[in-house]
């Protein structure tokens, strides 16, 4: 395949959702973890829920609902702070540390790449302001403008739209295995970047390429 863009999932693919974990764990000792764990399933479950039944909010208010759920899951008293607190590390998540390297070097190679995400406009904006990743994309796209989550195809016919060629001749750029299934199914050329070594979904459905980090992309894409 001969790639003409490539657009790269934000939540766990370049940001980190498991770094809000250092926080909940300072916040409530021994339960950090697994707030974390529950937190991003609940925010991806809500977004199912949300999209399956047309009662779209944006991720924004996802985010602080599942948030909401998993501490009481928990059983730990999230403080109005706490919640502040919190919910303003989702506007700063770390940055997985090849990010940079990596998108500098498909760059300077000249193809045009994008963000994809069920982020919302300022929510995505902060967040790739934050860790630096600002600088390297020809359009960050957020599903608010289609008022669905992914795997919609309405959120995956954007990348099409916004860089004028096949989806077949873009490459999308996933960890999140579902994702990648949904973007395979849409049409995409695909990669899945397993960084958690986890098995494939059973959905009769295969990524294009895999890998474990964004380095893999830029191998993948210029040969
Ligand atoms: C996103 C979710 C999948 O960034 O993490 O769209």
């Amino acid at each position: 395949m001969t790639v003409k863009a490539i657009i790269f999932d934000a939540y766990g693919t370049l940001l980190d959702v498991y770094s809000v974990g250092a926080l909940a764990e300072r916040l409530f000792p021994g339960k950090g973890a697994a707030i974390a764990v529950m937190w991003r399933d609940k925010q991806i479950e809500y977004t199912r829920l949300r999209t399956l039944c047309d009662r779209f909010v944006d991720f924004w208010q996802v985010t602080g609902d599942a948030l909401d759920y998993a501490c009481e899951a928990q059983g730990v008293d999230l403080t109005a702070a706490a919640r502040t607190a919190l919910m303003a590390e989702y506007e700063e998540l770390s940055a997985f540390p090849e990010n940079q390297a990596t998108l500098t070097r498909l760059q300077e190679a000249g193809l045009p790449m994008g963000v994809l995400t069920n982020g919302s406009d300022a929510m995505i904006k902060a967040a790739l302001g934050a860790s630096k990743l600002d600088g390297f994309f020809d359009h960050v796209l957020s599903v608010d403008s289609v008022g669905k989550f992914k795997t919609a195809p309405e959120v995956y016919q954007m990348g099409p739209d916004a860089f004028g060629c096949a989806a077949s001749d873009i490459l999308f750029v996933s960890s999140n295995c579902w994702d990648i299934c949904g973007a395979t199914w849409f049409g995409y050329h695909t990669i899945w970047l397993n960084r958690y070594e986890q098995p494939m979904e059973r959905l009769g459905v295969e990524p294009h390429a895999r890998g474990k980090s964004l380095t893999d992309v830029a191998d993948y894409a210029l040969g």
